[in-house]
């Protein structure tokens, strides 16, 4: 399917008539990290499937709603769960959602994961600040007719993970108890882990860390000249790199460890925005 302006526009009209204000930043919440959004004052919860044109989340652990409201005394709004390609969505689906914040008129965007940990020297419930990326695997989320609109058909992604707010995220972890990184973050499209060959592989081609989200939603807003900050959370070392298999529970384990720590990072970072 082909998309238009228009078709992204009827979702930002249907949000900007229930939401009174509009929000400087938008974040992403990635597997597990929902526990943020009890840091949100005076939330305007919306159910994605109320949303005309928007689509649903698949996932049990995403949970579906964009809340707007205000964190560290900024104007925010989070999803609350995201869309991947493992779900069965083309990658040419996965640009609506940020494509509808950039309509309401947020100025950036902050994605959170969680991800398999390919540096040897991380470990489980670090984070790491993407500094870069690799995609080889699947189309891009900006294949077809391209929208004028939004941005140019070819356009530039070697500073797309800006450095600006990638600073201002390493400035504020110094008052954090866990620990960061900066590295690059492989997308692999799942819904399997990797296979020890297949992280054997991205270690060679330079990641530090895999996922199956994120780079979608980035490339959808460095399109449309939106800042992007994205947040790794390293939830398991990947495949092959201790000898135990890779779970979903370990993911979930350790998302729910950290959500403490990590949610009050967040806001800091927000706040200082
Ligand atoms: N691989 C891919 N995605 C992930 C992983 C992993 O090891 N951990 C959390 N999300």
């Amino acid at each position: 399917m082909a998309y238009t302006y228009q078709f992204f526009q009827e979702s930002a009209d249907y949000l900007r008539a229930r939401v009174p204000f509009t929000p400087d930043t938008a974040i992403v919440l990635g597997s597990c990290l929902g526990p943020f959004a009890q840091n949100i004052q005076d939330p305007i919860v919306i159910d994605y499937a109320d949303i005309p044109n928007f689509l649903l989340s698949t996932v049990a652990s995403h949970a579906g709603k964009l809340i707007f409201g205000t964190v560290g005394g900024k104007k925010v709004v989070c999803m609350s769960g995201r869309f991947h390609s493992y779900e069965g969505y083309d990658f040419e689906q996965l640009v609506i959602p940020i494509r509808v914040l950039k309509l309401l008129g947020v100025e950036r965007v902050i994605l959170t994961n969680a991800s398999g940990g390919v540096n040897t020297s991380y470990r489980p419930g670090d984070i790491m600040v993407i500094s870069d990326h690799i995609k080889l695997n699947g189309p891009s989320p900006l294949r077809g007719p391209n929208v004028e609109e939004f941005g140019p058909r070819f356009f530039d992604v070697s500073r797309m993970y800006t450095p600006e707010l990638r600073e201002l995220a390493l400035r504020c972890a110094q008052d954090s108890p866990l620990t960061f990184h900066e590295g690059v973050y492989m997308f692999f499209p799942g819904p399997q882990f990797e296979t020890p060959a297949e992280i054997r592989a991205a270690r060679i081609l330079g990641a530090d860390a895999v996922g199956m989200s994120t780079v979608t939603e980035a490339l959808t807003a460095a399109h449309c000249g939106l800042p992007v900050l994205a947040l790794a959370v390293i939830t398991n070392m990947a495949a092959g790199v201790t000898p135990g298999p890779v779970t979903g529970e370990e993911v979930d384990d350790t998302a729910a460890l950290i959500a403490g720590p990590f949610s009050a990072y967040l806001e800091r970072l927000v706040a200082a925005l």
